[in-house]
């Protein structure tokens, strides 16, 4: 068992985390999140999401969000791309990468991106040609793969079909998500063991809700499968509007806390990342739902 000496951290709060949120944020507070992240060492993270703002009306300012966030350089700012023209709003807003997204399963496709799986990647051809043409890169993920809300059990060796097909399509990373916190250390063994046959584990990512607070111990299985890529969200923030009851990802701070322990390099000051958590849960009234957060701020 090798494990990664470094892990490129994803920071997906603003945009997976921010898009659930039903009270109105104010673009201020959702590019000083961004700029406070990018501040503790965050390296990628995805500031926005270009979808039909009346699906998601949170993300609906996000050519705002994106145009005026102070870039810090080495930093990537990326942001979901559905169909062509989110990717027109992407490219408007000098977005660094864009994200697409499908599913493993087809009932959780439909209610999200309201097409099938098969229609979802006839609609990501186009970006890819113009992602191409423009030298910019795409990142991708393939939900439900560890379980659906609606068809239950998913087939391990379906997710990595679907994961190969958006790999193939000139994907450079694809993040295998957990859109429910469903996995187990057991299943995520078993989804990652078929997706590891068809792509090569250095374009593979993980994408965790905690929703059944089992996130970091399958992050860790991950890890010890050789996957340094984890997508997280600052203080837990988030879930998804089409699962029902979905908590948010893990927390950056747990995951960054439990990588330090285990002598793994992420770049990130976890002081810095727990005061711009603390920032975003006391701006929107909410609990924070880091327990490493959570106890580093009661000791202050
Ligand atoms: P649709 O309604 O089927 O699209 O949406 P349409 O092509 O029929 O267009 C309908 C209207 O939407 C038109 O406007 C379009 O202009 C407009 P109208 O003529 O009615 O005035 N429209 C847009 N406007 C702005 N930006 C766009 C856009 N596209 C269409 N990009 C679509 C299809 C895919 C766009 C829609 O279903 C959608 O936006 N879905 C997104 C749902 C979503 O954001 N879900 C959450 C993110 S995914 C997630 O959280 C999972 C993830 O975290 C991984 C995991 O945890 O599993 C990534
Ligand atoms: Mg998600």
């Amino acid at each position: 068992m090798t494990l990664p000496k470094h892990v490129r951290i994803v920071e997906v709060g603003p945009r997976d985390g921010l898009q659930n949120e039903k009270q109105p944020i104010d673009a201020a507070t959702k590019i000083s999140l961004v700029e406070r992240l990018a501040d503790a060492g965050v390296a990628h993270i995805e500031a926005g999401s270009f979808v039909n703002p009346k699906w998601v009306p949170q993300m609906a300012g996000s050519d705002e969000i994106l145009s005026n966030i102070n870039r810090k350089s080495g930093v990537v700012y990326s942001a979901l791309t559905p169909n062509i023209q989110g990717f027109g709003r992407a490219v408007l807003t000098n977005t660094d990468e864009v994200a697409i997204f499908t599913a493993a399963s087809e009932a959780f496709t439909q209610k999200n991106i309201n097409c099938s799986i098969a229609e979802s990647i006839e609609r990501f051809e186009p970006i890819m040609a113009e992602a191409k043409a423009r030298n910019l890169k795409v990142r991708c993920y393939v939900s439900t793969a560890f379980g659906c809300p609606y068809e239950g059990y998913v087939d391990p060796v379906k997710a990595a079909e679907v994961a190969k097909q958006l790999y193939d399509m000139g994907c450079y990373e694809v993040s295998i998500s957990d859109t429910t916190g469903v996995a187990t250390p057991e299943s995520t063994r078993r989804v990652l063991e078929e997706c590891l046959k068809l792509i090569p584990v250095e374009h593979l990512a993980v994408h965790m809700h905690d929703t059944y607070g089992q996130a970091l111990a399958n992050i860790l299985v991950a890890l010890q499968m050789g996957i340094s890529v984890v997508d997280s969200s600052v203080s837990g923030l988030g879930g998804c509007p089409y699962a029902k009851g979905a908590s948010g990802n893990v927390a950056t701070e747990d995951v960054v806390y439990m990588l330090n322990g285990m002598g793994i390099e992420t770049g990130i000051d976890l002081d810095k990342l727990i005061q711009a958590g603390d920032y975003i849960c006391q701006q929107l009234n909410r609990d924070n739902g880091s327990k490493v957060a959570k106890a580093i701020l009661s000791k202050q």
